[in-house]
């Protein structure tokens, strides 16, 4: 049974749903919500990043990639590159760069 978990974004009025285990930039796309991301999802550029303000439990752990750049750039722990994630219960976001018309 596919299951709907809740996708709060700081500073955006409702929140999206997103099914458990979809990816977190997938999302965010598929929902028009403006992030930038300039390496094609590949794990590379970090423009991806959010902060997770709540739920990390509910995340993915980083992948190979994600973690090498979070060492390279001392990301806190909370601090995901959205294209490297995979959601599995409710979190709450705040996305670094959020592209606004
Ligand atoms: S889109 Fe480049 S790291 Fe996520």
């Amino acid at each position: 049974m596919v299951s709907s978990k809740r996708l709060q974004i700081k500073g955006f009025f409702s929140a999206l749903e997103i099914t458990a285990g979809d990816n977190l930039l997938d999302t965010l796309n598929a929902n028009n919500v403006g992030i930038y991301q300039s390496c094609g999802a590949n794990g590379s550029c970090t423009t991806c990043r959010v902060f997770i303000l709540k739920g990390l439990e509910n995340c993915s752990p980083r992948t190979e990639i994600e973690a090498e750049r979070a060492d390279e750039r001392g990301f806190e722990d909370n601090e995901r590159l959205a294209c490297q994630t995979q959601v599995f219960g409710d979190i709450e976001i705040e996305i670094v760069n959020l592209e606004i018309e």
